[in-house]
């Protein structure tokens, strides 16, 4: 069977190097070798709360980044979730075959709510006890969370919050992306592996009911090192879009001078270059901008360091900055154009959606018929 591929991503806005180095270069580079699909995951999106214009842009800005990082509309299906209905329809057939003990031990959907708890809780006094402007900025989280999700009250002080049942049922969701195109391997970061493990056992229930063998169980596909990019500002935190410092990250739509400052700015420690990976593990934020700049020259990183032993620090910032423009600027370039032009970003989805759209259609006939529903 020919390999295909599928991914996709969030639509959460301004991304960043982590997102290119961490995701889109690899599905760039797997194009010449297999029939891939890559979705921005508006869908999954919906599971917290987004603001609609927000949300549409930021698909689009998704949508961008893939065309600008280099995939190709023409090979590969680049295209939002929601405009394939197919994937929701085999959410709800997958369901039946997916136990709700396997979805309780999956670990994502208890850390968002944790950590949607914890954003509440800088403090667990009783809300009628704080201060004005904490007791303001809690309300309007609980207004905005809680048509989302329950938001457990006991004392006066918010004790839990509850996923609801889109949360917890975004494995199976995910699992029907994958599966309606019966994609044969799937690249992932590690903390979307537990959830690629659901899928397989998904797929494997149904070919067993059914006594078929219609869905490819999916393989992860895990590419050389896909680089893990930490902030610029702290180098044990990942570089991420809701950091509050803009030096912490290099943007997408970021220009030449605004890629050099932030390099030339990065948080470092007074010593010099490293002459080892060993100094890495005292060495945070070190580490992070060798990894990078491994990463940019397709290096390893015991490379890089033998290369700048001995040298100032400042003289490898420049080093990484130079490479980080010469690698980056035609990406960030063509994102800024096409943010600037709705229209060319709608034209390009729609280049590859009817091929996406019609594998999908005749996926789920397939389906239909084994399972004995009515196809008309
Ligand atoms: N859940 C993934 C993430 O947040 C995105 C995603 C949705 C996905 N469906 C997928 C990734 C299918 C791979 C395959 O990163």
């Amino acid at each position: 069977m020919k390999k295909r591929i599928f991914s996709g991503m969030q639509p959460t806005g301004q991304l960043h190097l982590g997102n290119y180095l961490g995701a889109l270069r690899n599905w760039v580079k797997l194009q010449k070798d297999y029939e891939c699909f890559y979705g921005v995951m508006d869908l999954h999106a919906i599971t917290l709360p987004q603001d609609p214009k927000t949300l549409a842009r930021n698909t689009r800005e998704t949508a961008a980044a893939f065309y600008a990082a280099g995939i190709d509309p023409s090979q590969c299906a680049v295209y939002p979730q929601s405009a394939v209905l197919e994937h929701t329809y085999l959410q709800w057939l997958l369901a039946n075959h997916t136990p709700l003990g396997w979805l309780n031990r999956m670990t994502q959907f208890k850390e968002k709510s944790a950590g949607i708890h914890k954003s509440f809780i800088k403090n667990i006094k009783p809300i009628s006890d704080l201060s004005g402007e904490e007791k303001e900025r809690i309300n309007q989280k609980i207004q905005e969370l809680e048509p989302f999700m329950k938001i457990v009250v006991d004392g006066g002080s918010i004790i839990d919050v509850e996923a609801n049942l889109g949360l917890f049922a975004y494995p199976v969701l995910m699992a029907a992306d994958i599966l309606i195109y019966k994609a044969t391997h799937v690249p992932v970061g590690e903390d979307q592996k537990q959830h690629l493990e659901l899928s397989r056992d998904v797929a494997g229930a149904f070919n067993r009911h059914y006594g078929v063998e219609y869905f490819p169980i999916p393989e992860p596909q895990i590419l050389g090192e896909a680089a893990r990019v930490m902030s610029l500002r702290d180098g044990t935190k990942k570089m991420s879009k809701s950091d509050e410092s803009d030096y912490s990250r290099i943007n997408l739509t970021d220009d030449a001078d605004a890629i050099k400052k932030k390099f030339q700015k990065a948080k470092t420690d007074p010593l010099p270059c490293p002459s080892a990976v060993e100094e890495f593990k005292q060495r945070p934020e070190i580490e992070n901008l060798f990894t990078i700049y491994a990463a940019l020259a397709d290096k390893s990183a015991k490379d890089v360091v033998a290369e700048f032993s001995g040298k100032q620090l400042s003289a490898f910032k420049n080093a990484l900055a130079d490479l980080a423009i010469a690698r980056l600027e035609p990406i960030t370039k063509r994102m800024r154009e096409l943010m600037q032009d709705e229209a060319e970003i709608d034209r390009l989805i729609n280049k590859s959606l009817e091929r996406a759209r019609a594998l999908a259609a005749k996926h789920l006939a397939e389906v239909k018929d084994i399972i004995g529903l009515w196809r008309g």
